[in-house]
């Protein structure tokens, strides 16, 4: 009846109703759901419709969406209360944390979900279903929705992203650009590298000199390792208190949390060149400005630095609500606590027989201080105490250590034997898979194109189905030592990260490279409107 009126009364009166029927090939979304059911016609956005929502998380929602189709579409809509709405958010108990379901026709678009993430994501897909029509009457709002019936659910829990702030400082501006295009591909995990060797990005009240002199450099290293040639130019910058606390709550309306990563006990350089006593050599140092794994570690035999890494948690605590916070743990140079006369005699004294015991000790003990504050500690693999590096120059007989890492804690593996994964999940413990070989976006593109990217499978094979939910997902790490520039980091970024975006999100079955670059070619048209510096698609 109503499509009869229209037709009848097109001359004389703006119909509502858009009858365009979209095909599957037209639909193109990143990253692919778990089912679509395409119908016909579609819904027209227009000013004046109205939203309604059924509690708090969902009216915050609904005004996102409100300032989301005013900026795209021009189009203002309003939200009502309750009552007959032409856009609707509803609670659906059945659904999962994170899914929804979305229901377009001519008439109405329903979105039901169970948490504030699921309508969210909903309203992602939306943005994506939206598109323009060029055949409508000058006078008419041409922005359409097709007829569509979405149920949609992340494959995994853990879609990260990780930003390498320490070698360059990045900046506010990006970190908020880099989580509007990881909420647009629904990634939800912000893995935020603050400290390492060559800076200390974030303001920490209690000891100042962590960003007073660790957070600048006199001249940095460029190329690539060993190149011999340096900058020239002093580097520095970071977050203070009041930053961060902004940039945490815009993660949030976004979905995003963010899991800052304080390293220890090596990659310490920064801190130790603010205070000299944190160190192992007690020798003033100045940030290094050459990258790599060169440094002392912190001394975790003394009491002081042990009470210096809880204060420091302290803080991070009231800064970032997430319950996980990364403590690193990577490539420690055990030759430093090798060569340490005070290091040494706390190990005998302890009966601690390697330095990669001395590692999961101090680990285990600061893992008890997270437990105790109601988070919980994730660390790069080495935290297991496997022997993964065989170019160091530690003692070749003594790396393994016998001391087992707390059960709590989160493995991020990243680096030596895939088994090593298989055997840390069947232990029980949590693990998000970033096998450097697959997901690190400092990597070139000849060396981990595209395809590649999009084939990481996060569950390795070999794995016992048993165990396939201690894999939480994955994260794709873009260290900076050789992206000087934001610019750069783009280029290595884009569009890699959608393709981890799908690995995390989609189902294997539902997988699908050559479609994945279709609607991968739709989304690059909106970093090219935003200036992002993408590679190309190959
Ligand atoms: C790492 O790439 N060192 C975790």
């Amino acid at each position: 009846m109503r499509y009869l009126f229209c037709l009848l009364f097109i001359p004389f009166f703006s119909c509502s109703v858009a009858n365009k029927t979209f095909t599957a090939s037209e639909i193109k979304l990143l990253p692919k759901p778990e089912e679509i059911t395409l119908g016909e016609a579609s819904f027209l956005v227009k000013n004046g419709k109205h939203i309604s929502f059924e509690n708090e998380d969902q009216k915050q929602t609904a005004s996102y969406l409100v300032k989301l189709l005013e900026a795209k579409t021009g189009n203002q809509l309003s939200l009502v209360e309750s009552g007959r709405a032409d856009i609707q958010f509803k609670t659906d108990e059945t659904l999962e944390d994170e899914a929804y379901t979305l229901l377009v026709t001519p008439d109405n678009i329903t979105i039901k979900s169970n948490s504030r993430a699921g309508a969210f994501y909903a309203v992602q897909t939306l943005n994506q279903l939206l598109s323009e029509d060029n055949n409508v009457n000058q006078n008419q709002s041409k922005w359409l929705v097709p007829s569509i019936e979405i149920n949609d659910a992340p494959r995994f829990k853990w879609r990260a992203y990780m930003l390498d702030e320490a070698r360059y400082f990045h900046g506010e501006d990006f970190v908020k650009q880099m989580l509007d295009q990881m909420a647009a591909l629904k990634m939800n995990v912000f893995h935020w590298h603050l400290v390492d060797d060559a800076g200390w990005r974030i303001e920490i009240k209690k000891y100042p000199l962590l960003t007073e002199v660790g957070a600048f450099r006199t001249d940095s290293e460029i190329g690539t390792w060993k190149s011999g040639k340096t900058s020239g130019e002093p580097h520095g910058g970071f977050y203070t208190q009041e930053q961060i606390k902004d940039i945490v709550a815009y993660a949030a309306e976004r979905n995003i949390k963010i899991v800052p990563e304080f390293e220890m006990p090596g990659h310490s350089s920064a801190a130790i060149a603010a205070y000299t006593w944190l160190g192992t050599a007690d020798i003033d140092i100045d940030v290094p400005v050459k990258f790599g794994r060169h440094y002392d570690n912190y001394d975790v035999t003394k009491p002081e630095t042990i009470q210096f890494v809880k204060d420091v948690l302290l803080e991070l605590f009231d800064l970032f609500p997430s319950d996980v916070i990364h403590i690193g743990g990577d490539e420690v140079p055990y030759e430093v606590w090798e060569k340490s006369p005070r290091v040494q005699k706390y190990m005998a004294e302890h009966g601690i027989k390697t330095p990669a015991d001395l590692q999961i000790d101090f680990v285990n003990k600061i893992s008890l201080f997270m437990q105790d504050h109601g988070r919980r500690m994730m660390g790069w693999n080495e935290i297991m105490g496997k022997k993964l590096h065989f170019d160091f120059e530690e003692k070749k007989d003594d790396e393994e250590a016998e001391t087992e890492l707390a059960k709590n804690v989160i493995v991020h593996f990243w680096k030596g034997d895939i088994n090593l994964l298989t055997e840390a999940a069947s232990k029980g413990y949590g693990i998000v898979n970033s096998w450097h070989k697959f997901t690190y976006l400092d990597y070139k593109y000849k060396g981990t194109p595209l395809e590649k990217a999009y084939r990481f499978n996060p569950i390795p094979d070999g794995l016992d189905e048993k165990y396939h939910k201690n894999v939480y997902g994955l994260g794709c790490q873009m260290w900076s030592e050789w992206t000087p520039t934001n610019k750069d980091v783009e280029f290595q970024t884009f569009p890699r990260i959608a393709a981890y975006a799908e690995v995390g999100w989609t189902t294997l079955e539902n997988k699908d490279f050559e479609s994945f670059k279709l609607a991968l070619a739709e989304i690059k048209k909106g970093w090219d409107l935003l200036g992002i510096n993408s590679y190309k698609i190959e």
